[in-house]
């Protein structure tokens, strides 16, 4: 038998160091009036001696913490990032050997900005295949390890962090949580968007990322909804990928939402962390109570490859 998934609980880290706008202004040729107005970021968290695989963890032990769960009921560890440097262990094994999950399926996943959500609905098919119950999902990115701090035109924009969720099997009889995905890329444009070589850099050609974001992206987010069977009137929240308010603003123009739908707007304060940024809002989302448990969300990521993907979930 079939059964689905849903998230019983989040968390999320982020390191302590704030750098603000003014602070970049001091290393280039940038100002806070331009990355406010072009981008909405106002500040960013960079790490210092924080790995992705100690964000990981830091955000997953308290999604497990809320979750009620134990280390030893988690079966599967997803980690999806794009900023790991090392190859091998993989992040995932990685936070499973700090938190003593002892035999878990463990890997990450590399979409790039679209990747929490690829890594639910991954979880979320193991679940409904019967080759898991309990799975730990992770976006987490130390983007700043991969940022040219000479480059105004990248430097302003990432951010480091993590957030996680525990994704569990859902009782018999009961209405699944986490909604069928819509995943898809645009391979044709990959090139727009690299973090490639030995010394890994981001490059970006931002106004083509842009463009695609602003004009292809809101009907698969609407056909996100028409597969969980929720109108986006209907939503309680909108959590896109964090990269630019003129971006979510743009496809939150063409969704048709209800008036009280909260749009998420982590950036401001955390800058575009990747595949983390969607976690991460969510997870602050929950923590301050903006959306009652139950309620509709719609997931929305999309970057590098391009890449995008989305699902409704019900709130923890
Ligand atoms: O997360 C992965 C997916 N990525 C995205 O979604 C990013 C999508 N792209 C964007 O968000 C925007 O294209 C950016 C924020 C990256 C850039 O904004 P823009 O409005 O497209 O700026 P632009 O590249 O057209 O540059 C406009 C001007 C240029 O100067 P000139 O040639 O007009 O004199 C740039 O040199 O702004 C200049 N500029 C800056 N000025 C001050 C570029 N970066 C900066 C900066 N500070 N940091």
């Amino acid at each position: 038998m079939t059964v689905g998934s849903r998230i019983v609980a989040l968390g999320h880290y982020q390191p302590s160091r704030i750098v603000t706008n003014n602070d970049l202004a001091n290393i280039v040729d940038t100002n806070d009036g331009w990355i406010r107005d072009r981008v909405g970021i106002a500040e960013r968290r960079i790490a210092d001696q924080e790995s992705v695989a100690d964000m990981a963890t830091f955000a997953a032990e308290k999604a497990l913490a809320n979750s009620g769960l134990t280390p030893a009921d988690i079966d599967m560890v997803v980690v999806a990032t794009c900023s790991s440097i090392d190859r091998c262990p993989n992040v995932a094994t990685r936070v499973a050997a700090k938190l003593g999950i002892p035999a878990p399926a463990a890997f990450d996943l590399n979409t790039a900005c679209s990747g929490f959500s690829y890594a639910l609905a991954t979880a979320d098919h193991a679940v409904g295949a019967g080759a898991s119950r309990n799975a730990l999902v992770i976006g987490a990115e130390k983007l700043s390890d991969v940022t040219d701090w000479t480059d105004r035109t990248t430097a302003v924009l990432f951010g480091d962090g993590a957030g996680a969720a525990v994704v569990t099997a859902v009782p018999d009889g009961e209405q699944p949580g986490i909604g069928p995905v819509l995943w898809g890329s645009a391979p044709d444009k990959g090139d727009v968007l690299r973090i490639e070589g030995w010394q890994p850099y981001i490059k970006q050609e931002g106004q083509i990322v842009f463009r695609w974001a602003t004009t292809a992206l809101a009907p698969f987010a609407i056909e996100a909804c028409e597969r969980a069977g929720v109108k986006p009137s209907d939503l309680a929240a909108f959590i896109p990928h964090q990269a630019n308010t003129r971006i979510i603003d743009g496809i939150v123009k063409r969704l048709g939402l209800g008036p009280d739908v909260v749009i998420a707007k982590d950036l401001v304060e955390s800058g575009n962390t990747s595949a983390a940024s969607v976690p991460l809002a969510l997870s602050k989302l929950i923590e301050r109570r903006e959306v009652p448990s139950g309620a509709p969300v719609l997931l929305f990521g999309f970057g590098g490859g391009l890449t995008y993907a989305g699902q409704v979930v019900r709130c923890p």
